[in-house]
């Protein structure tokens, strides 16, 4: 069995905790509750490698030993701990929340500073995807507002602008939601078979 060291970065409430909710419980909180300096989880996934030998190929349990950080401001020198020695970052932001793009930028350029790329796998997450996928409501009628969701938040970041910024970075990328759990698996299935290969 491998076992790696991951760490969740971004701001506060873009859904770090949802996420490693889903991957370990498969549960989702609507009210979660902001993480208090930072959480610990661990899950096991098994990967099957392909060596190029088709005729006998062998599962891989990988172990992921998981540090999901707090967002808020107030935690964030604590973050170095968490990130030291680390394996793979997963750093999310909101795609509904343009701010949380940039911060996210930031503890990209954090952890290429302090960490270096070489080793550290990097994976941009977009999530809360969920939000942009119902069908926009092209005429408002009051019908269609109550039938509706509580708020009215629409995507302020697109796939193209962070796509293109992680493929300029080198960074693995996808958008998922913790809600419905599109995504999630895959996330972690990408960084197991990555680490393995690395
Ligand atoms: P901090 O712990 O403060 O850093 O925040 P966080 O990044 O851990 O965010 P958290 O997981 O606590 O989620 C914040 C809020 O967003 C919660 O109310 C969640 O229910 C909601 N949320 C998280 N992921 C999703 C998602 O994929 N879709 C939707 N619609 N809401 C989400
Ligand atoms: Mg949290």
């Amino acid at each position: 069995m491998l076992q790696f060291k991951l760490v969740l970065l971004g701001d506060s409430s873009v859904g770090k905790s949802s996420i490693v909710h889903r991957f370990v419980k498969d549960t989702f909180d609507e009210l979660r509750e902001s993480t208090i300096g930072a959480a610990f989880l661990s899950q096991s996934i098994t990967i099957h490698p392909n060596d190029g030998n088709e005729a006998n190929p062998k599962d891989v349990v990988i172990k992921f030993e998981i540090w999901d950080t707090a967002g808020q401001e107030r935690y964030k020198s604590l973050a170095p701990m968490y990130y030291r020695n680390a394996n793979a970052a997963l750093v999310v932001y909101d795609i509904t929340q343009e701010d949380s793009l940039q911060k996210a930028r930031n503890w990209v350029d954090e952890l290429k500073n302090k960490v270096g790329d070489d080793d550290l796998v990097i994976y941009l997450l977009g999530n809360k995807v969920d939000i942009c996928q119902e069908t926009p409501v092209v005429e408002t009628s009051p019908e269609s507002n109550e039938a509706g969701n509580d708020e009215q938040k629409v995507r302020a970041i697109s796939t193209e602008e962070a796509g293109q910024y992680a493929q300029d970075q080198g960074l693995l990328f996808r958008e998922v939601s913790a809600k419905t759990g599109e995504g999630i698996k895959e996330i972690f299935q990408d960084i197991g078979e990555k680490l393995y290969d690395l």
